[in-house]
């Protein structure tokens, strides 16, 4: 059976989350530090896998594991709070607002450079990185371009930072941001936010540049172009036609 082929990734997490716990403790770390860090191994192998159900499951494995071999009789109270403290680093409450970590699917934005071809060295955003699925794609269709990444959660951005070494990943607030000097600026955030989004851009990206907006589209704005990805997902096109008045 190779490697990736489910259930096995998850059984290796579970199975590294128990040797990293055991090897601490051998090693004379406290079992509540030794759980600490083979859960975080856990959190961290979940992000891997792109359905959250299987990102759950890798997650969730190790603390149930403990929970029903009994060795949750040995932690403390707080230790119930683990979970949600893992929740809050990956979802920090800010970004509840814009939107949770959805992935870009493989392949969806393989259609674009012909569409919008970019100069060498072009930069170009994902605003929202996540764990950095838009920016391989993005880099699938521009290997020429500078990429570059922003995400609100610190663990998100640590990990993108790892997972995508050739991309400059920073962690931070998008609407902050200056996205002036980007050439396209890539988004996968929510409905509501799209209005904020185009303002944003009409505010500060220079006068034929790009915005591409997974599945969502801008509400009264004339797209240049609409790629259907068949299922669900919509890559929408915006060219920005010129300062903001
Ligand atoms: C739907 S995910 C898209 C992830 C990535 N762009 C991709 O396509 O694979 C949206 C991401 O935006 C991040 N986010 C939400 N609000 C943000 C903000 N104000 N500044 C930076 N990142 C934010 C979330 O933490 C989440 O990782």
């Amino acid at each position: 059976m190779p490697l990736t082929r489910w259930p096995l990734p998850a059984l290796l997490s579970w199975g590294a989350a128990w040797l990293l716990f055991m090897q601490l403790q051998r090693l004379g770390v406290s079992p509540m530090s030794a759980l600490l860090a083979a859960a975080f191994l856990g959190a961290a192998l979940a992000f891997f896998h792109s359905a959250r159900w299987r990102r759950l499951m890798v997650a969730l494995g190790f603390p149930l594991s403990m929970l029903l071999t009994g060795g949750a009789a040995a932690w403390p109270a707080w230790a119930w709070l683990l979970p949600l403290a893992l929740l809050l680093l990956a979802y920090p409450r800010r970004s509840w607002g814009d939107a949770p970590l959805f992935p870009t699917p493989r392949h969806a934005l393989q259609a674009l450079s012909e569409l919008l071809p970019l100069a060498d060295g072009e930069r170009v955003l994902d605003a929202g990185c996540g764990l950095g699925h838009g920016l391989r794609e993005l880099r699938r269709s521009y290997p020429q371009v500078q990429l570059q990444g922003i995400e609100w959660s610190p663990l998100l951005a640590r990990l993108a930072g790892w997972l995508c070494p050739w991309a400059q990943i920073e962690r931070g607030d998008m609407w902050a941001q200056s996205w002036q000097p980007f050439g396209l600026v890539y988004v996968f955030q929510r409905p509501e936010s799209m209005a904020r989004v185009w303002a944003k851009a009409r505010a500060e990206m220079r006068p034929g540049a790009s915005l591409v907006s997974l599945d969502f589209e801008i509400e009264g704005q004339v797209a240049q172009a609409c790629l259907e990805l068949g299922g669900r997902h919509r890559v929408w096109v915006y060219r920005l036609p010129g300062p903001a008045r």
